[in-house]
This record gives structure tokens, C-alpha cells and sequence, in this order.
């Protein structure tokens, strides 16, 4: 049976919310260089529009952890399958992530570039679902909040689905 979409975050939402945070990062880092660190694959598409949108000097570098494989639920257990190609060390860095959920693969991805001595180290975040948190992880800027449900589109996949949808929908599996 097909998966139920239910829109939640329009174009012009997505479009109105990354410039908020692209003008909110360019203030905080005037006069600095930046390395906009893309988390794959749920955040390509938030990255490529968000650096568009940055008026600083930046640099986009790629990292791809495993988390969640083909379930709704996180399971905690996190490891690199494709590390940054750049050393951050002494470098302003910029976590660019989809959705924070239990924050248990920010806080790992988090810890785990903070041990490589960046000078600072920030993270920019589209969708926070607040009241699911089991770790802290500090969000420096967060586009959405919602309560709970599972989202995708702009990015954001169900079981690799659904990347492609310029939109964020709710999805329920009939
Ligand atoms: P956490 O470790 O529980 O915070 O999981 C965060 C990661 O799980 C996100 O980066 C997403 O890749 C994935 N995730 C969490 N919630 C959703 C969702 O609603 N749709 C798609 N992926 C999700
Ligand atoms: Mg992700």
C-alpha cells in the first residue's frame, strides 16, 4: 500500500526560513571564513540552498554517518562511512544537519569533530523535534520546531524515499 503525504512546510516556507538563517549566520561570522559541514544524505539539498544564501567566505565539506538504515527509530550506534577530506583544525566549522530527533548522531558527529580542534564549532539545523530529545546538543540556529512525526522531502528521506519532493510532507505508512 502507498505511504499517506500530508504537506507540512511549503517551498516559500523552506525558502522564507533558510534565508532567516543564512542572514543570522553571515552576521555571526562577519570577517571570517567558514566550513559549511553538509551531514549526508538528508541535508544536500538544505546545504546547497543555504550556501547559497551565506554572504562570508565558505568551504562546503561532506560527512556521511549511518544511523538509522531503513527504520523510523534512531538506534544510537553511529559510525563514519565518509569522512571530511579537509583537516578543521584552528577553522570556524558550520554542522549543516536535516533533523535533530533523539540528538544521539549530533551529539556523536558533534563530540567527534570537536576532538579535531576546530576554533569553533556551530550547528545549523532545519527541523528540531523538541519534546524527542534523549541527548543535549546545542542548536545555533534551528529553522522548524514541530512535536513529533515522521517528515520528509527537501532532502529528507523515508527508507531513501521521497528525497526528491522540493517540499516537506508528514508521511504515515498506510
Ligand atoms: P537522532 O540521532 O535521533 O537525532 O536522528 C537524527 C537523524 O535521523 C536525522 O539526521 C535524520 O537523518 C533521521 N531522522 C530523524 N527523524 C526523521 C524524520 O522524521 N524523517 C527522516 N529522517 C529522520
Ligand atoms: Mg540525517
Amino acid at each position: 500500500m502507498a505511504d499517506i503525504l500530508t504537506p507540512l512546510f511549503s517551498r516559500a516556507d523552506i525558502k522564507k526560513t533558510v534565508k532567516r538563517l543564512a542572514e543570522a549566520i553571515s552576521r555571526d561570522y562577519r570577517g571570517e571564513e567558514v566550513i559549511c559541514v553538509c551531514i549526508l544524505k538528508g541535508s544536500f539539498m538544505f546545504t546547497s540552498d543555504l550556501v547559497r544564501e551565506i554572504k562570508i567566505p565558505t568551504i562546503v565539506e561532506f560527512i556521511r554517518v549511518s544511523s538509522y538504515g531503513k527504520g523510523m527509530s534512531s538506534k544510537g550506534a553511529v559510525t563514519i562511512t565518509k569522512d571530511l577530506e579537509m583537516d578543521i583544525s584552528g577553522k570556524n566549522v558550520l554542522v549543516i544537519e536535516d533533523i535533530i530527533d533523539s540528538g544521539l548522531t549530533l551529539k556523536w558527529i558533534r563530540d567527534t569533530l570537536l576532538a579535531r580542534n576546530p576554533k569553533t564549532l556551530k550547528i545549523v539545523c532545519l527541523v528540531d523535534k523538541k519534546t524527542r530529545r534523549r541527548v543535549d546538543v546545542p542548536c545555533d540556529y534551528v529553522g522548524f520546531t514541530i512535536e513529533d512525526g515522521f517528515i520528509v522531502g527537501y532532502g529528507i528521506d523515508y527508507a531513501e524515499k521521497y528525497r526528491n519532493l522540493p517540499e516537506i510532507l508528514v508521511v504515515e505508512k498506510s
